[in-house]
């Protein structure tokens, strides 16, 4: 029977209700599926024919070991999912920039390497910004996310000193449409959009987060929301010769459109309770793979043999 592991944290031994979903339909498929937290040094990950990260929350708290972790995969680099040569460009948010010099529509943003800065109020003269979100460059469920603007920057210059001097960060202007429109999160399985929802902040906050008291409900993107997300999708690395198994386009629609916020292959949560289908359709992608690779390996075996 085939088993697939399911990557998730410590605090998160079991599955998350929304991946019980997927579990679910895994298993009506006749896979296994073990949740495995991802740091626990007793698991043989060799064992499982296919390792699922899913809720790895933690890793942006132990980041050293966890890019150790997605290493250990690169010499069978289609037992992960997502590729772990993916997953790496993906951990640190500075891939944004990347992305945007490839033409996509990211929000404007200052990249300030860790250490000694500018005063944070001149930082938001130089760039005309009256209102702004600091963010640490590799992050996860808004931790370290947080607002100023320029008449509270004098008095939120050692917060913001303190966090340079320990972490890579991005300033951004404020998006105000994060709490009118809210963030939109397009869901893509093996390469095609699947389902979309949107997520809105509490009353007075700004984090979309669950863990912020934010919400998140069913949507239908436009035909043209669609095509711009899966065109920001295709200028990922290596997406055309190693699938995606899983990936979520973020942002807002804005006065000058849509303005991506992150393209999350790492960890994101897939949101499969807002989609009727979507947990089949990644119950499926992991199957064809599966039965894929042991095909291969079937095919192999015989040629490997005739050459020894
Ligand atoms: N420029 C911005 N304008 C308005 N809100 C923002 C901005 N940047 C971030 N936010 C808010 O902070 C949240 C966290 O930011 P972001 O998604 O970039 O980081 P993250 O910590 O990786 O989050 P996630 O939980 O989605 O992985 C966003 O979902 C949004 O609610
Ligand atoms: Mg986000």
């Amino acid at each position: 029977m085939p088993c697939v592991a399911f990557a998730t944290s410590r605090d998160l031994p079991h599955s998350t209700p929304d991946d019980q979903l997927a579990v679910d339909a895994l298993r009506r498929r006749g896979i296994a599926v073990e949740p495995v937290v991802w740091d626990d040094p007793a698991v043989t990950w060799s064992a499982f024919d296919q390792v699922v990260i899913r809720s790895t929350w933690d890793y942006h708290l132990k980041p050293v070991l966890y890019e150790r972790w997605l290493r250990g995969f690169l010499a069978t680099p289609e037992q992960l999912r997502n590729p772990p040569e993916s997953v790496l460009a993906n951990l640190d948010k500075r891939y944004l920039r990347v992305l945007a010099e490839r033409g996509a529509p990211i929000i404007p943003t200052a990249w300030i390497d860790r250490g000694p800065q500018r005063p944070l109020r001149d930082l938001l003269l130089a760039n005309a910004w009256d209102q702004v979100v600091i963010k640490p460059a590799v992050s996860a469920s808004a931790h370290g996310t947080w607002r100023t603007t320029l008449a509270k920057a004098v008095a939120d210059e050692q917060q913001f000193a303190a966090q340079a001097a320990e972490s890579d960060l991005l300033i951004q202007p404020f998006i105000p449409e994060i709490a009118t429109r809210g963030e939109w999160s397009l869901v893509f399985i093996d390469g095609d959009f699947c389902h979309a929802v949107i997520k809105l902040p509490a009353g007075g906050d700004f984090r979309v987060q669950g863990e912020y008291g934010g919400r998140s409900i069913a949507a239908t993107p436009t035909p043209e929301l669609i095509a711009q997300a899966a065109a920001i999708l295709a200028l990922v690395d290596g997406a055309d010769h190693r699938p995606i198994l899983y990936a979520r386009i973020d942002g807002v629609e804005t006065a000058d459109g849509f303005r991506l916020m992150e393209l999350e292959i790492n960890e994101p949560s897939l949101y499969f309770k807002h989609s009727k289908e979507a947990a089949e359709r990644f119950a499926a992608a992991i199957a064809g793979s599966i039965e894929l690779r042991r095909l291969v390996v079937r095919v192999a075996m015989p040629a490997r043999q005739l050459a020894a």
